[in-house]
């Protein structure tokens, strides 16, 4: 048996998850799973060394198996992509309720949302955006994302719970696209910064920028350096190929308007095409 503390991470099987599971027990940490599905693969370095509890986050009995011994949850299940209204508020907020609920009769006190740079993807980009910018959702999943950040505050000052939302821009192995210039978040970096946020001792009800130390990011990385995350990677070093390769975009695309990319330029569904 570990003698790491032990963190549940839900949506374990994940790209996210995956990269959690094979990075956070070098960090000092003993990791369960939580997720709908097994590892796609099921690689030896994709299974969660404290085991993997198959079934829906949502569940309030199998939520209090999982999260029975931890310390702290890293929360990832979610609906990840732009959906209907009524399965992201399923998701985003009911969903992440439910996770919350368990965390605080489990007795936890420490507990990481991944939240999304699509909380603020209508911002028009420009230098640097910090983390006290007026919420500017791009999508439903961002609107999902801004109030999961809302349920992260309320529990923080309700009940003490130190939260921290984790805006991630674009986890990939590796930076594919102009965008991603600015936006990568390496595997790398996610570790350090989920580590950061497990571990600061004064953390209370933070939001950081998930994304690496880009030359061209947009995002503030002090909120993330003030709890202890040090990005060491930088999209820069893959440019030159990926500028290469890639067209330069149309000054008047609205993808390249603001800091969502392709969620705002794909726009609500009309309320004729809801109906
Ligand atoms: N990948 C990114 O660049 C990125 C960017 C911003 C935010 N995020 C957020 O990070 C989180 C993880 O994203 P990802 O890219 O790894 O997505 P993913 O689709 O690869 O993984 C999500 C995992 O969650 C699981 N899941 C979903 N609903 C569940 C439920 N009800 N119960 C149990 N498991 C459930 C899925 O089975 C899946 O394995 C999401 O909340 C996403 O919104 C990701």
């Amino acid at each position: 048996v570990s003698q790491r503390p032990l963190v549940l991470v839900t949506g374990s099987s994940g790209s996210v998850g995956r990269a959690l599971v094979a990075g956070l027990p070098g960090a000092g940490w003993s990791v369960r799973g939580l997720d709908l599905v097994a590892p796609v693969g099921g690689q030896p370095d994709t299974a969660p060394e404290a085991g993997l509890v198959l079934g829906d986050s949502f569940d309030r009995a199998l939520l209090d198996e999982a999260l029975a011994g931890c310390v702290a949850v890293v929360h990832l299940a979610a609906v990840p992509h732009e959906a209907p209204v009524a399965e992201i508020a399923a998701s985003h907020v009911t969903g992440l309720t439910a996770v919350l609920d368990a965390t605080l009769r489990a007795g936890i006190d420490r507990f990481v949302f991944a939240s999304s740079n699509h909380a603020v993807g209508f911002t028009p980009r420009q230098e640097r955006v910090g983390t006290g910018t007026r919420p500017r959702p791009d999508s439903y999943y961002g609107v999902g994302k801004v109030a999961g950040e809302a349920l992260c505050s309320l529990y923080s000052d309700q009940h003490g719970l130190r939260t921290a939302a984790l805006r991630i821009g674009s986890f990939q192995p590796r930076p594919l696209t102009r965008r991603h210039l600015s936006t990568w978040l390496s595997p790398g970096d996610l570790v350090r910064a989920v580590d950061a946020c497990l571990r600061h001792p004064a953390l209370s009800c933070a939001t950081l920028y998930g994304i690496s130390a880009n030359t061209r990011g947009w995002w503030d990385l002090a909120p993330g350096r003030a709890l202890g995350y040090e990005p060491q990677d930088d999209a820069e070093d893959f440019a030159a190929e990926i500028l290469a390769s890639t067209p330069e975009p149309a000054a008047d695309d609205p993808e390249h308007a603001c800091l969502g990319g392709a969620f705002v330029a794909a726009g609500l569904p009309t309320p004729e095409e809801r109906a």
